[in-house]
């Protein structure tokens, strides 16, 4: 099927598990052809369900072996005769956690690439490839960690501050067709969640919080977030502020 007959084409980061997984299942439900861009990929089975996906194999913490893939054509390829495109840059780490000091400089470059580095390289490339497009956007999946400090986050905080000046300065370029937004999705039901309660609170004082919002059962649902996410990015509304979290939405109310 070529991709004229779909509703656009979506690139979507870190779509095998949890958040991303959710928007691409959303994007094909609606009829988008998506490429996801993960390690891992969907088990066999899901992915024959599902004619409209395409996955590449990517460590995007390795930024010399994203530049390669993005020098190839298959990017070029993916977007060719859209009427409309979109980029969700959903892949992110929060370790590694704890105070400077005992962080790791493996582990500190890691993050920074594949929270900062991978999702500025890709929206360079997205953007290049799909001068042709009438309505292309790009979203990054930020965090309200980029809006508050937290101890323990230091990493966290500032890769993700680092999307939301991303996309307010991108969007002073006003580039032709190109809506850029930040966007923090809430606290949600997956497996950083899950990471994110098992250290200990000498590496995240916060983390009692984060054990009581799990407890209570005031986790978002990855699907219900999903679903907001994407009726916002298929909004007028979308990219009108570069910098937005859905909870705050009128039209995608989250608690
Ligand atoms: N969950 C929350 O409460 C929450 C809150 C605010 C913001 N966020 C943000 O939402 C986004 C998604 O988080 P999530 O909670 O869904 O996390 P998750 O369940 O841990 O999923 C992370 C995704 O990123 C991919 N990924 C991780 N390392 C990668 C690498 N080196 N190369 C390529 N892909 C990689 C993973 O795929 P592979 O392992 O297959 O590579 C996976 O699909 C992140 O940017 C996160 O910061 C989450």
């Amino acid at each position: 099927m070529t991709s004229t007959s779909h509703l656009g084409t979506a690139i979507v980061t870190g779509h095998s598990q949890g958040l991303g997984k959710a928007i691409a299942l959303v994007l094909l439900a609606q009829g988008w052809r998506v490429l996801g861009l993960s390690r891992h990929g969907w088990p066999a089975h899901e992915v024959a369900g599902h004619t409209g996906l395409e996955e590449v194999a990517l460590d995007l913490s390795d930024s010399a072996s994203l530049a390669g893939w993005l020098a190839s054509p298959a990017l070029n390829h993916f977007v060719r005769g859209a009427s409309r495109a979109c980029l969700v840059n959903n892949a992110g780490t929060v370790n590694p956690m704890g105070p400077p000091g005992v962080q790791g400089a493996m582990a500190v470059g890691q993050a920074v690439a594949l929270n900062v580095a991978a999702p500025l390289m890709l929206a360079d490339a997205f953007v290049a490839a799909t001068a042709d497009v009438a309505d292309r956007r790009v979203v990054h999946i930020s965090s309200g960690a980029a809006r508050n400090p937290y101890p323990g986050w230091s990493v966290y905080c500032a890769t993700k501050a680092a999307l939301d000046m991303h996309a307010r300065a991108a969007a002073l370029d006003v580039v032709p067709g190109l809506r850029v937004e930040s966007l923090a999705p809430g606290v949600v039901d997956t497996a950083m969640q899950a990471d994110i309660r098992s250290v200990g609170a000498d590496r995240f004082p916060s983390v009692e919080r984060f054990q009581a919002l799990h407890r209570e059962g005031n986790l978002l649902d990855p699907a219900d977030v999903a679903q907001r996410l994407v009726a916002h990015m298929n909004s007028n509304e979308f990219g009108q502020e570069p910098v937005r979290d859905l909870r705050q939405l009128a039209t995608t109310p989250l608690r």
